[in-house]
Order: C-alpha cells, then structure tokens, then sequence
C-alpha cells in the first residue's frame, strides 16, 4: 500500500502550513548564549540554526525575547516593540528571522497583553499620575480599604501567591494576577488595543509568521464597582459571565486581531494559552479570532492507554467543530519536563502526576525511574508527531532531557517559587541552559557560565553525546520529524482494533499507522513496514513501552 503515501499533503499550502506544523519552543535566555554573558541571546539562536534545521522542525516559537527586568522570565515585559539588549538588537533579530526562514523555518512570537512590567512606561506614568487620570485607566487601579486606604481592595490571591493587589503609595492599589511587577491592563482602554494592534503589525512587518498569545483568557475584566471577596471570585462559574477570566467579550478583542493578521499573506497566525474548559477552548481557536488554541490535556493525563484514547477523541472533536487544527504538548517551560513526570513514583493526585511533591521533597534524581520515563516520553513523542494536528516541542526535550528537581534556593528565579515559599518549587528546572557539549563552560551553552546552575549529569544528555548515536533521542527526533514531514496526511485517524487496553493504534488516511503500547508485555505489531520505533522490535513485537509507526 506504499502508493497510497504522499510526500506531503497538497492541501498544506501556505495559509494553512499551521495547522499540522512540528513547533520547537526556544526559552531563548536558556537556548545558546553566543556573548558570554551567561544569558542565552537571539545570535546564540542565529548560529545554531543549522541544528534546527537537522532536527527538522518547521517553526520556531520563542519565548519573550523583549527588555525585561526578568521578574518572571521575561514575561514581564518593559517595551514590547524591541529586543533585551542582554539578548541583542532589532537588527540580531532580523538575523535571526532571516537565518530561520532561510532554513524553511517559521517564527512565532509570544505576546504578553494580560500585563505589562511595572518598568513599563505606561506604568511609570501611572504610578506618577494622580488617581483617576488617563495614565491610571490603562491598568487597573482601585482605592484601598481601611481607615488610610492602608488595606487592598480586596483580598484577591496572585497566581503565583500572595496578594494580587500592591499599594501604589497614595491610597490607591494596582492589580497583577501574576507577580506584583506584572500590573494587569485594562483592556477596556482604547489606547491600550490600539497599542497591541500597533505591536502585532511591528512584529508581523519584520516576517514574524505567528503569535502565541501568553494568558489569552485573562485580558478582558469587568470588576464592577463593589469587588467580590477572594472566596466569592472562587466559587463563580467560569462560563463567560466571571470577572476576571475567559469572559465572552475577550473575543471582540480577538476579532480585532484576527484582521490584521488577515491584512498579510500569508495571513499571520495565532494560538492562544488559554486554561479554560475544554468546551471553551473552541472559541479561541475560531477562525475570526485566534485561529488555534494549546490544548495541555495530554500534558495533564497520566500514561495511560484510556484516558490518551479519549482525549486525543476529544481534542479532534473540538478541532473539526472550530475548524481548527488540535495542538499537542507534552512540555513547555511551565511544567516538568515530561521524561520526568513519566519517571515519579506511581503517582496519586494532580500534585503528584505533575512533579510537584517530588520537587518539594527536594527533587533528587534518585527519587526517579529515568529509564522507564524516557522510554514513555519517547513513546509518547512518537505518538504525538503521528497525531492530526500540529505537535509543540520544547527545547531539550529532544534531547530526552531530564527536569533538574535540585536547583538550590539561593540560584532560583521563578517568582513562583519566591511568593509561594513551601508550595510551590517554581519552574526553573525545566529552564536550565541546554548542554551542548560533553563538558566545557556550561556545557557548550556559552563561555561565561550559565545563569541557572547546569548539575554535572547533563553532558550526557548534550547533543554532542547524542549527535553520533545511532540510537539517542535526539536522532529517534530526527528521524520521526523527518518521517512526519513526509509522511503528513489528512486530519483524520481510524482507530485500529488492538486487542488490548493497554495498546492504542490508529492509522492515519494514506496508511501511516502507530502504535503505543503503554504496558511492559511485549506486543505483536500489525502487518506493515516498519518505519521507526522507540524501542527494540523483536519478532515483529514491540517489547513493551513504546510507539512503532508503520506503512500499512
Ligand atoms: C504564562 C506563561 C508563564 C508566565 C505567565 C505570566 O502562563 O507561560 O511562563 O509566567 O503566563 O505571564
């Protein structure tokens, strides 16, 4: 049946090269640091295209690259429409894009509109601005309670802890959801959309080929004029109607973007971060607003054959009914590196499944099964790539990377980890710079050390250990992305009867077939040819945990 296969799917043109796209997310301060000032920068990025390029993925998508004080790892952004000088210039940028798209290589920015940094100009001028004037109305300024407005105006809990409101020190309070050098816009202000439409044609004049669009839930707000107690904001419905997220009207914004992003050819793209409900992420991915929409339902599941079975149904479901393409993702530099969630002890709860209490009880990689979680996280990979839809990558996770748990409190930066003490760890350990090289300064990262402390077992993990191994992760990636790329078919699959619960298999329309086998009984693979697989294949049997794809 190898006729049925086609080198690529004659629908992918242009306009929709998104839909079904293999993306690498580059933590650019953590990716290659080519000046030596132990930060990673945009030239690191430029000289290691031809690595991108190897790999054979088909965009980029890179985490906040903008001046920043670095409160939240560049998600505090000073200046939306420039680069980090610590990261290098508009003119290292265009470098960059040119260096990628010379490569065939897309580029996806991310866009932070929930907050801007408290180093911001407009919230300089706010802070400087008596209450009530122009400045305040960008952001969300409220008077304090208390006899000298010495209390916030409400008891509200950041996301990352701690009190979601700070004093601007004359009465008046600002709100961040985030850490309190993240003061939240009002998207209520016209100045504050036109700025953003302005920054989304700054970007996309420069060849950005798509956004990711940070917390695109929380930008519209309607606090009415008595704020609801922390305990009342908890127990209201987010159905579209709540004060804070995932209001219906954030979409009158997104409408707004959609068209320009339309006024380009082709026309820029966008997938939201948006942690709604599964039946509210629909909207998000519509056509006339973001186009596309991650969804972490994978990312959140254990490994398990059912629950995988049922979400990729799902996810599939809500795609055909927002006319989308589904996301996948298994890491990205908020979670635990998934060769790592694979690798804790049977788990029990969220906490658990998600590393948290491994991170808190000091996260030694003792504590861990490597083996068994790299073997799940390759079979897992596998899966993904062979997935209608396109598949999210994050830097060293090619690798096979493990999380580093055992980061010491005097070296860690994630706010996270500073406003929730005892709670939350925070998420530097997936944020360590990638090693390189065996060994050398900071593991071939760059010559000035590396701003979070790499441990000694990583240069196994570098690429130059990997780059020669005929059976290291970095080449089953290498291998697979060449594959998809070849192998890409129409956005649908055929579930394949295996016998097993613990088995999946579908078959894609041009007979691109994978199977999973989630448990450690060996099992019989399908007639076909073999392609690929993460594990050893004897007597045509898979022998337990792993993804074979086949030609059948
Ligand atoms: C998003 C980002 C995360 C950041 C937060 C606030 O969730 O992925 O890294 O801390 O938004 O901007």
């Amino acid at each position: 049946m190898t006729d049925v296969l086609t080198a690529q799917d004659p629908t992918a043109t242009d306009e929709t090269w998104w839909r079904q796209a293999s993306v690498y997310q580059i933590y650019p301060r953590s990716f290659a640091d080519a000046n030596g000032d132990g930060i990673g920068d945009l030239a690191g990025i430029t000289e290691r295209v031809p690595y991108l390029a190897s790999l054979g993925v088909e965009a980029v998508w890179l985490s906040p690259f903008y001046p920043s004080a670095l409160a939240d790892g560049g998600y505090d952004v000073d200046d939306y429409r420039d680069v980090d000088p610590k990261l290098g210039t508009l003119e290292d940028f265009d470098a960059m894009v040119a260096a990628l798209h010379g490569a065939g290589i897309r580029v996806i920015v991310d866009i932070v509109p929930n907050h801007t940094s408290d180093r911001h100009e407009w919230f300089r001028e706010a802070l400087a601005a008596p209450a009530g004037s122009p400045a305040r109305d960008r952001y969300v300024f409220r008077d304090g309670t208390g006899p000298a407005a010495e209390n916030p105006p409400a008891d509200w809990v950041s996301i990352f802890g701690g009190p979601a409101w700070t004093a601007a020190g004359d009465g008046q309070w600002y709100l961040h959801s985030f850490a309190k050098e993240q003061p939240d816009l009002n998207w209520a202000n016209r100045e504050v959309r036109d700025d953003f439409l302005h920054t989304l044609r700054f970007w996309s004049d420069r060849g950005v080929d798509g956004f990711r669009i940070d917390v695109a839930h929380g930008l519209s707000k309607d606090l009415g004029e008595v704020l609801p107690t922390w305990a009342e904001l908890s127990a209201m419905p987010k159905d579209g109607t709540h004060p804070l997220w995932d209001r219906d009207d954030v979409h009158e914004i997104y409408a707004e973007w959609r068209k320009v992003f339309d006024e380009y050819t082709p026309a820029r793209t966008a997938v939201a971060e948006a942690w709604v409900a599964a039946d509210r992420r629909a909207r998000y991915a519509s056509a006339d607003g973001l186009g596309q929409a991650f969804n972490f339902d994978l990312l959140e599941a254990d490994f398990d054959a059912p629950s995988f079975r049922s979400i990729i149904e799902f996810n599939l479901g809500l795609a055909e009914q927002s006319g989308s393409s589904t996301t996948w993702v298994f890491s990205n530099h908020d979670v635990v590196r998934h060769a790592t969630r694979y690798a804790l002890p049977p788990q029990n709860g969220a906490a658990e499944k998600q590393g948290g209490a491994w991170l808190l009880a000091g996260g030694s990689p003792d504590a861990l099964d490597q083996e068994l979680g790299l073997r799940r996280a390759q079979a897992a990979t596998l899966l993904e790539l062979a997935l209608p839809g396109s598949a999210y990558m994050y830097q060293g996770e090619e690798l096979g990377l493990q999380e580093v748990g055992d980061i010491p409190a005097a070296d860690r930066q994630d706010p996270a980890f500073f406003r929730n003490p005892g709670v939350d760890v925070g998420r530097d350990g997936c944020r360590v710079p990638i090693p390189w090289t065996r060994d050398g300064s900071s593991f071939g990262f760059g010559s000035g050390g590396s701003h979070l402390p790499q441990p000694a077992w990583f240069g196994g993990f570098s690429v130059e250990a990997e780059d020669d191994d005929p059976d290291s992760t970095l080449n089953l990636y290498r291998k697979a992305l060449g594959l998809r790329g070849q192998l890409q078919s129409e956005e649908r699959l055929e579930w394949l009867d295996t016998g097993r619960d613990d088995v999946l298999a579908f078959r894609r329309p041009n007979g691109w077939t994978n199977v999973t086998v989630f448990g450690d009984e060996p099992y019989e693979l399908p007639a076909g040819a073999l392609l690929l697989a993460s594990a050893p294949v004897a007597d045509g049997a898979l022998t337990g945990v792993g993804t074979a794809w086949l030609r059948a």
